[in-house]
């Protein structure tokens, strides 16, 4: 029997649901029960029959379904960590926020909100202050909603995805470290200087070189990428909202070119679709999970020796589901 039957024989047998996120590799991808964006995921997975999940995508993806649903066992394949979360940890977080105190704003000026990539810890910070989770899929939602307290939004830790909200509400946003000081004084949106380093590589030139080929191409993007690309799109959106985007709202004929991860981009290959990078744009992360992983990992439950078994404190548990939780509620 090859691996992937005795996957499939072992997920029959056990009291499990197989998660992954759109940029894992097509082998595991394709064994999964639920796919979708982070906040599908999140979601899914908590509502999930079963008593144990697998996660196949980055930390912070396992550590929301486990602050969500202490109550469940998560598991992960690898505890890849997403390198943009990886730019954050409490000690930065709290940086930043006295940067911003001895410029004048106090705490008490300040919302913050966290895009879903980012630890339990930060989360749990930022839950501590009031604030909110955002993924790519709500954040024009979230920062809204923010925006509603009268203060200012301290955004953390994509500061791409802060400026290409601020910039659709059309408010000033500025980024903590780059920016003049008087400027993220007088601004609406502070960012984080955090970044993805796969979304950095889609260029404007990679716009224009394909525009140029191709007059009537559109071009679709994930919100990680750089403001000047951004700008240039005709859509941008989440994981799942490029592909309905792709797969139902264009025609079949319509050629479109996609800024994000390759995995998914490759995926939707036979759709009259390219990648807007001359360079491969894998996630190495989320590469990192592989079949083997995924049969070890369900080998782990059979036997109860339970691999890579995600692990959050109560205490942070507590105060980062404050802040997933408000972001449900809006
Ligand atoms: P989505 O929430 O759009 O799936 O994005 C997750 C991510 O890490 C994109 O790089
Ligand atoms: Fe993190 Fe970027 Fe990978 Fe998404 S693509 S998981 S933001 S490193």
């Amino acid at each position: 029997m090859d691996l992937k039957e005795k996957i499939k024989q072992l997920k029959n047998e056990l009291d499990v649901t197989v998660v992954a996120h759109f940029y894992q590799k097509d082998e595991v991808f394709d064994l999964a029960d639920i796919t979708g964006d982070s906040l599908e995921l999140a979601k899914k997975s908590v509502a999930a029959p079963t008593q144990n999940i697998i996660f196949c995508g980055v930390g912070f993806m396992g550590q929301s379904v486990k602050v969500l649903a202490p109550q469940k066992r998560v598991l992960m394949p690898k505890i890849a960590c997403c390198a943009m979360a990886k730019m954050i940890d409490v000690e930065y977080y709290n940086m930043n926020l006295k940067i911003l105190n001895e410029a004048g704003i106090s705490n008490e000026d300040i919302l913050p909100i966290t895009y879903i990539n980012s630890s339990a810890e930060v989360k749990a910070e930022v839950g501590k202050m009031g604030g909110f989770v955002c993924t790519s899929s709500n954040a024009y939602k979230i920062i809204n909603k923010g925006l509603e307290s009268g203060k200012k939004i301290f955004f953390v830790p994509d500061r791409c995805l802060g400026q290409n909200f601020a910039k659709q509400i059309g408010l000033k946003s500025a980024v903590v470290g780059i920016d003049d000081i008087e400027d993220v004084k007088s601004a609406d949106i502070i960012c984080f200087n955090g970044f993805c380093s796969v979304h950095q590589l889609f260029t404007p030139e990679d716009v224009d070189f394909y525009k140029q080929k191709y007059p009537d191409i559109l071009v679709a993007v994930h919100p990680e990428c750089d403001p000047a690309v951004v700008e240039k799109a005709d859509f941008v959106g989440s994981t799942s909202q490029l592909i309905k985007y792709i797969t139902e709202d264009l025609s079949p004929e319509q050629k479109v070119v996609v800024g994000t991860e390759f995995n998914m981009v490759n995926r939707l290959r036979e759709k009259n679709t390219f990648i807007l990078s001359s360079t491969k744009p894998e996630c190495p992360t989320m590469n990192e999970t592989t079949l083997e992983d995924l049969y070890d990992t369900l080998l782990s439950i059979k036997d109860g020796s339970y691999k890579n078994e995600i692990i959050v404190d109560d205490d942070v548990v507590h105060y980062a589901k404050i802040a997933l939780n408000r972001m449900f509620e809006v």
